[in-house]
């Protein structure tokens, strides 16, 4: 029997080069090798919007990049969170079994605490336990995420190794899996690439806004005029070539330390090896775009699929923690 891969993105719309490079090409590739399940966590959106207004269109926009990256829903299931209900009832059941102090030390609630003062949620701390939910309730082996998701990993192996030891072997503890560039950081340089911190490039820009976009972008701070010597090592543009422009990557390093490009030459080049590469990518999306039906039709089929396995597993839990008197 294939392993189970179960992975899980907001949907925040568009999505940009640091979802891509440091999560969904994996997603892509996993598919050969296991059985995937797509989620489109809605729910846990709710925890940090002001306005739903647009949750409908983000979710829409989202799934026309998962599926123009090579996510193959004849391969894969690919749905919403909350077309699934079943992954509440087990968030709150697992929520029986999650100290409270465990939550509170999660370093994305402490941050999301920090940057949203007025609206620290009760969805918010138990954001952790509802990514449970979503990974158990689909029994994984194994998650597909950037870096900044591992303390959430982290806590799901916890919250697993709890319900194992106190109801009997029920999941398997899953696994992370890394791509090669698991931090992809953004146009500023310091955070992470983000679309709070309106520092990333969409998969969907236009090469024209790419190159606009890319222009902004924060390179080696010690470089202050065209001839001075760069450092590439600590260059964030840098870093994106190494992706992008895997095969002149040698050549820019040479280059760059010698002052033999500048960093505006960098930066067409970078902007090129994006348009490059995300080419296909673009023409399928907009492809796709054309036809909103097709792509819903997708998700009702993946969430029936998805619906499936949910009961099952529900039913199960149910069982293991006295709450039903037969399977
Ligand atoms: P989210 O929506 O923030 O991001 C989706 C995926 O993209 C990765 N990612 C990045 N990787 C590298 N560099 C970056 N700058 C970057 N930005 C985003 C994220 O690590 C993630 O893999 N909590 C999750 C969603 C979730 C989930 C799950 C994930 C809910 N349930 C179950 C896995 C399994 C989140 O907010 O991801």
């Amino acid at each position: 029997m294939r392993q189970r891969v179960f992975s899980g993105a907001r949907p925040t719309g568009r999505q940009h080069i640091g979802n891509y490079i440091g999560a969904i090409q994996n997603y892509v590739k996993l598919q050969e090798k296991y059985d995937c399940v797509y989620c489109i966590v809605d729910i846990h959106a709710l925890t940090t919007l002001e306005s739903t207004s647009e949750l409908q269109q983000n979710i829409f926009e989202m799934t026309l990049d998962w599926l123009a990256a090579g996510i193959d829903p004849k391969k894969s299931i690919v749905f919403v969170q909350s077309h699934v209900p079943e992954v509440m009832e087990l968030f709150t059941l697992l929520g029986m079994l999650t100290p409270l102090g465990w939550l509170l030390r999660v370093p994305t609630f402490k941050e999301k605490a920090r940057m949203q003062p007025q609206n620290v949620n009760y969805g918010l701390v138990g954001y952790p336990v509802l990514m449970a939910a979503d990974i158990m309730l689909y029994k994984s082996d194994a998650v597909p995420v950037g870096e900044d998701q591992l303390p959430h990993l982290e806590m799901t192996r916890e919250i697993v190794r709890r319900f194992n030891f106190i109801f009997g072997d029920t999941f398997p503890e899953p696994q992370a899996k890394l791509t090669n560039y698991p931090l992809v950081r953004g146009l500023d340089g310091g955070q992470k690439m983000g679309k709070s911190y309106n520092n990333h490039i969409e998969l969907a820009a236009t090469p024209e806004e790419t190159l606009e976009r890319v222009k902004t972008a924060m390179t080696d701070p010690a470089r202050q005029r065209r001839n001075d010597p760069g450092h590439p090592e600590v260059c964030n543009v840098f870093s994106l070539h190494h992706f992008f422009n895997e095969e002149s990557t040698k050549e820019i390093d040479a280059q760059c330390r010698v002052a033999g490009i500048g960093c505006v030459d960098c930066k067409k080049l970078l902007a090129e090896g994006i348009n490059n590469a995300l080419h296909d990518f673009r023409e399928r999306r907009a492809a796709l775009e054309k036809d909103p039906e097709h792509i819903y039709a997708i998700l009702d089929d993946g969430a029936r699929r998805a619906g499936v396995i949910a009961k099952q597993t529900l039913a199960g839990v149910k069982l293991k923690m006295g709450l039903t008197r037969h399977a």
